[in-house]
């Protein structure tokens, strides 16, 4: 494993202030977390000057535009930019969310950008997050049946369908999970918020028949019972969901069927 990003270990240092490319007027500034764990030697802060009048609104458009015109080796990840695939989430502000929706309207002073915290760093704003889908494969996120396939497929009734609302939204961005104290401290026992609230969206599926060995799988002093409600997941979450509220659901589950 490599070194932790923020807010575990010693602060980055203040690194290389990039200069304002051709003067520009409209500006804000960026500090960037900068860490190559292969090169080796600290991470640091590195300040970018970004001509608003050259650039969209969002925190996402200011990084490709630093990227494009003054510093090609920061490392980011983003593919859809419609806050759909998950994988431009990052801290901005102080703050877990997805870069691509962020304005930067919404952020005052300079905006300080860094990796999500509490995960091991590949590069830059880049987490490794081989735990964290871990952690999804763990909790089965598929339908799963007992009874003989249907001919054509799987029905539910509308009524049914809404039980999912809240929780087939998820993006599986991350920012829920590396936000929760908890899941930074026990994140090789705890499953986190957003494996257990897609663990929750396939026991609330009406057409899942496996809703007994998924509960007997979450079972377990740490799995699920490490959510002490501190809420920063519902907090963070770029989608509106709530994981502490599906936390919740599998709990009373639990206490039902043992009822
Ligand atoms: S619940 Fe929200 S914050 Fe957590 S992974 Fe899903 S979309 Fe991201
Ligand atoms: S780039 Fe896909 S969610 Fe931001």
């Amino acid at each position: 494993m490599v070194e932790l990003a923020l807010p575990r270990g010693s602060q980055p240092k203040k690194g290389k202030t990039w200069p304002n490319p051709d003067g520009a007027k409209n500006t804000r500034t960026f500090k960037v977390y900068r860490y190559d764990p292969e090169a080796g030697g600290n991470p640091r802060w590195d300040t970018y000057t970004v001509d608003l009048d050259d650039c969209g609104p969002m925190v996402l458009d200011a990084l490709l535009w630093i990227k494009n015109n003054v510093d090609s080796t920061l490392a980011f990840r983003r593919s859809c930019r419609e806050g759909v695939c998950g994988s431009c989430a990052m801290n901005i502000g102080g703050r877990n969310t997805i870069a691509c929706t962020k304005g930067m309207d919404e952020v005052k002073g300079d905006i300080t950008i860094a990796p999500l915290p509490h995960q091991p760093v590949v590069k830059d704003l880049i987490p490794d997050l081989t735990d964290f889908y871990a952690q999804h494969a763990f909790v089965q996120p598929y339908l799963q049946t007992k009874t003989a396939e249907p001919e054509k497929e799987w029905r539910q009734s509308d009524e049914d369908r809404s039980e999912v609302d809240g929780l087939y939204e998820c993006i599986m961005c991350a920012s829920c999970s590396t936000a929760c104290p908890s899941y930074w401290w026990n994140s090789d026992k705890y499953l986190g918020p957003a494996a257990l609230l897609q663990a929750y969206r396939w026991i609330s599926d009406s057409r899942d028949e496996m809703t007994g060995e998924r509960l007997d799988a979450l079972e377990d002093p740490f799995k699920l019972y490490r959510c002490h409600t501190i809420m920063n997941c519902a907090q963070v979450c770029p989608k509106g969901l709530n994981p502490a509220e599906a936390i919740a659901g599998i709990k009373q589950l639990m206490v039902e069927r043992e009822g």
